[in-house]
């Protein structure tokens, strides 16, 4: 660890204004967390410690600097269809609902989307839907996906995914049905990325980071 990246009282601040700014909550103990995520940006800024960056990020003289800090401190985890029975609820319950009040838009806020899988996954269970009962949900589906990270956003805006990111939670079927092939990544389909849009909002929630 590099501890003289962090001075006496630099953490419990730093704790302090990453719960204000955006609500994520560092648990006591998480200095290497901190030290480990923000050193790269401290270098490339040639600040010296933690210290010397909240001043420069409470002073409010350096946004950008803003940013990059809230960018590096988000944990963005997510898979594909990560959690089954709120898509579930979606078919079972929401969209027959929704068909009792006919021509009206439905609209879904996908709040904290990170890179976008649970976006498109309210997109595909739409899609699925629709499939077995044609004609339904007739006034269209909206579905916003909003996060505070923009590094983030911009992974769920291109809707291309490699690696581990295009392969975990996700069935061949739903690979096939949903994505085109890209070299060694997928691409989601137009008719799915449709219904789907992103942007940056802070919903200042509590998260535990780590
Ligand atoms: C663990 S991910 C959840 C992703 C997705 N909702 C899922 O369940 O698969 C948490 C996301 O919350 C975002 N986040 C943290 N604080 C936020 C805030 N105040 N406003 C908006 N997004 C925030 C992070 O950037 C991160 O992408």
């Amino acid at each position: 660890m590099n501890r003289h990246l962090l001075g006496p009282g630099d953490y419990a601040a730093f704790q302090k204004y990453l719960q204000g700014v955006c609500g994520i909550v560092l648990g006591n103990g998480k200095e290497y967390l901190v030290t480990s995520r923000l050193s790269g940006l401290m270098r490339t800024n040639g600040i010296a410690s933690v210290g010397e960056l909240l001043k420069q990020v409470v002073a409010g003289r350096n946004q950008k600097l803003q940013v990059s800090v809230i960018d590096a401190m988000t944990t963005n985890e997510t898979f594909w269809f990560r959690d089954m029975p709120h898509f579930q609820l979606l078919t079972d319950l929401i969209f027959p609902e929704i068909e009792s009040k006919p021509g009206r838009a439905m609209r879904i806020w996908s709040a904290a989307c990170s890179s976008g899988q649970e976006s498109y996954n309210i997109s595909m269970t739409v899609q699925k839907y629709l499939s077995t009962n044609p004609g339904r949900l007739s006034g269209g589906v909206e579905i916003l996906g909003t996060d505070i990270s923009n590094r983030i956003l911009e992974e769920a805006k291109k809707g291309v995914y490699c690696g581990l990111s295009a392969s975990r939670g996700l069935a061949a079927e739903q690979r096939d049905r949903y994505f085109i092939p890209r070299d060694d990544c997928l691409e989601v389909r137009p008719e799915i990325r449709r219904r789907v849009s992103f942007r940056n909002q802070n919903r200042v929630y509590a998260e535990t980071c780590g």
